[in-house]
């Protein structure tokens, strides 16, 4: 099992190292991009799988890179570097991988007992407070120089946090504040949740104890409620305290444990409702939003369960239908204690993404990455019954869609997605119009390079 397996071949160099380093350069540009597109879209994925000979195992164990492209009066330039932490800093002083799968088991069992680690810093990008952050829900922020993309260290935002703080803050705008959790693993594992508002210091809101040690990767906020599905992908206690195996065996997934569902109430955060129901996995939500009666509807994105072998296996099935996320639509009942879900789209996706006015909302219109392969982009319209969806070469690959505001109505948007093209071995961001997604790119700004494998965007304005 290695990190680049799961790939068609063609996509294979998107598990490769970042082949160069740079700052913002001019781009090639294909098509014409929107004269009226101007900011910036930064993204974030594990960009450095091999160093000092040694490849790690799981995508989800590699250092990231951040890719940056930068539009303005029809023209792009492109920067991406490595995310430069202290763990990696030492490893590469050292000569060695240190920490994690490319490490011998009694050097990395040595680190770990000197409470040694290394952030990934690989999963997402986040504009706060003026600072640009690279996170993922293994570590602390990254501050990266949104100029530059150099690294300036980590941040516990002021003190505010005790740990962890995951990739996936949400806002709430009626409250005009964002909210994030964390997971701190010990004797008892506590998810912290912080809430942001703005232009007011980190708050922690609450401290809750969680039944077992699991993965938790994002959670959903409305405007009364924040709620975290809490599957039983469940951390092997002795295996990880011996630094035995590698990312993936390190989680067993329990399914008799069942799906816990945590709501914490924005307003009376100590009081949170606890219930549990049958075992499912997801990734990530669409949107929540709380009704009447102690109801709570939320739209996501469900798996039977999560296997991270799976997701690094010696295949190249990655089209495998039954192994493919499936967007659902949940209905809680607080009182009673249940959740009842429902199939909104028959069709394989994720990284589900919304008009950016109407995130935390009720958006009628979701842009997935979608296709046989998961490499297409797809706008589905729940008013219309249908969706609208691009597939575009067989050697390209598409991420994430990052919707950016053109206009109030929820079409109304440019769509940015790092394509890769697996026969020139090169990424671009290409920009689709939100009114017409099925005819593919207006306007493509190619980098003279591959972007490795990435995973959320964040657009700047
Ligand atoms: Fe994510």
């Amino acid at each position: 099992m290695n990190a680049q397996a799961k790939l068609p071949a063609d996509w294979r160099p998107l598990n490769n190292n970042l082949s160069r380093g740079h700052g913002f350069e001019p781009l090639r540009i294909e098509g014409r991009l929107p004269e009226g597109l101007h900011g910036t879209l930064y993204r974030n994925g594990p960009g450095l799988f091999e160093l000092h000979g040694k490849r790690l195992r799981h995508a989800f164990e590699a250092d990231g890179v951040i890719s940056a492209v930068r539009f303005g009066g029809g023209a792009a330039q492109g920067a991406a570097r490595v995310v430069e932490t202290d763990g990696l800093k030492r490893e590469r002083a050292a000569g060695r991988r240190l920490y994690g799968s490319g490490a011998p088991w009694l050097t990395r069992l040595y680190h770990q007992l000197k409470g040694e680690s290394r952030n990934p810093a690989n999963t997402s990008v986040f504009w706060h407070g003026g600072q640009l952050l690279a996170l993922c829900e293994a570590g602390l922020p990254t501050v990266l120089h949104p100029e530059t993309l150099e690294t300036l260290g980590e941040t516990t935002l002021d003190g505010a946090l005790l740990g962890a703080f995951s990739a996936h803050p949400h806002r709430v705008n009626a409250r005009r504040t964002t909210y994030n959790f964390g997971l701190r693993y010990g004797r008892v594992t506590t998810l912290d949740v912080y809430a942001m508002p703005d232009g007011e210091p980190v708050k922690r809101l609450c401290a809750i104890p969680l039944d077992a040690p699991v993965m938790l990767h994002d959670f959903i906020v409305t405007e009364g409620h924040l709620v975290f599905f809490v599957s039983p992908a469940v951390v092997q206690v002795f295996k990880a305290m011996l630094a035995l195996g590698d990312l993936a065996s390190l989680f067993k997934w329990e399914p008799e444990r069942g799906t816990e569902v945590i709501v914490v109430p924005i307003d009376a955060p100590d009081q949170p409702r606890r219930f549990t129901t049958e075992a499912f996995w997801c990734f990530h939500p669409v949107q929540g939003v709380s009704l009447a009666n102690e109801q709570i509807q939320v739209d996501y994105v469900r798996y039977p369960k999560l296997n991270l072998n799976e997701l690094a296996k010696e295949t190249d099935d990655v089209s495998a239908e039954s192994d493919a996320g499936r967007i659902h639509r949940a209905t809680l009942n607080l009182a009673a204690g249940t959740l009842s879900s429902e199939e909104l789209w028959d069709q394989g996706c994720e990284f589900p993404r919304v008009h950016p006015d109407r995130e935390g909302g009720t958006a009628e219109r979701i842009w997935t990455v979608w296709g046989a392969k998961e490499q297409g982009i797809a706008r589905l319209d729940w008013r219309e019954g249908r969706h609208r969806g691009w597939v575009p070469p067989s050697h390209w690959r598409c991420s994430e869609p990052v919707p950016v505001k053109r206009g109030p109505e929820e079409q109304d948007v440019w769509a940015l997605t790092l394509i890769y093209d697996g026969h020139q071995q090169v990424s671009g961001v290409g920009v689709l119009d939100g009114e017409r997604p099925e005819d593919g790119p207006v306007g493509v700004a190619w980098f003279d390079h591959a972007v490795p494998e990435t995973y959320h965007g964040a657009w700047v304005g």
